[in-house]
């Protein structure tokens, strides 16, 4: 499978997971999705990834997104590393992990990179919005962990994109100020939409105050 791209429609499947088997679409409905692929249970870096999304759960419920995590791994195996990592990192893993055993999502998603590991997935992250949209993708090797303060923040920008016409600029946090996106030119809709006004320090670089704050 060609690499997926930002645009494409995450591939749907039916696969095993800690929580049972999953048909992607159907189980996704109409949430934001994180896809998030770690190398393999009972390792290091994973363990205090996957407690740390746990930990956020609230945060990904507040904008509607819905993580699920895989690797290669068979489910008993996801089904042990879940007790440990909840007793490690003092939570409760509450979304699924994908088992990948036959590697079919793994495939799809283009998981494996044989330069880096023949055998275990890479670190991955799709954003998918709820019409199955990747809208963002990032891929870290098994030694670095994600930053999950940073997958929020894309979220918080992704949406606020599609709210309310505005990007966000290096380093943007929520609450900075955003830059309102170049397409929209109509004078009557940036009115309407930007009531506060904005400081236009180029034609092309326009800066407005949050519109949701
Ligand atoms: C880890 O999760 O700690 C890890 C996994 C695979 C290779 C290196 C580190």
């Amino acid at each position: 499978m060609a690499t997926l791209r930002l645009g494409d429609i995450a591939p749907d499947f039916t696969q095993e997971s800690s929580q049972g088997p999953i048909r992607f679409h159907e189980w996704a409905g109409d949430s934001w999705v994180i896809l998030f692929s770690h190398p393999a249970d009972f390792t290091p870096v994973c363990t205090t990834e996957l407690g740390r999304t746990a930990a956020l759960g609230g945060e990904f419920a507040r904008r509607g997104v819905k993580p699920i995590a895989i690797s290669v791994d068979p489910v008993d195996k996801h089904q042990q590393w879940i007790a440990d990592i909840n007793e490690t990192q003092n939570t409760t893993v509450n979304f699924p992990i994908l088992a990948d055993a036959d590697r079919k999502v793994s495939e799809l998603y283009d998981l494996i990179h044989p330069n880096a590991s023949a055998t275990a997935t890479v670190r991955s992250v799709f954003f998918i919005d709820p019409k199955k949209t990747v809208r963002a993708t990032l891929t870290y090797p098994a030694s670095t962990g994600r930053n999950f303060d940073e997958l929020l923040r894309v979220v918080d920008s992704l949406q606020l994109t599609d709210s309310h016409k505005v990007a966000t600029p290096a380093d943007w946090k929520d609450g900075d100020d955003v830059v309102i996106v170049p397409s929209l030119q109509d004078p009557a809709e940036l009115k309407e939409r930007f009531p506060k006004g904005w400081n236009a320090v180029r034609p092309y670089l326009r800066v407005t105050p949050q519109p949701n704050k």
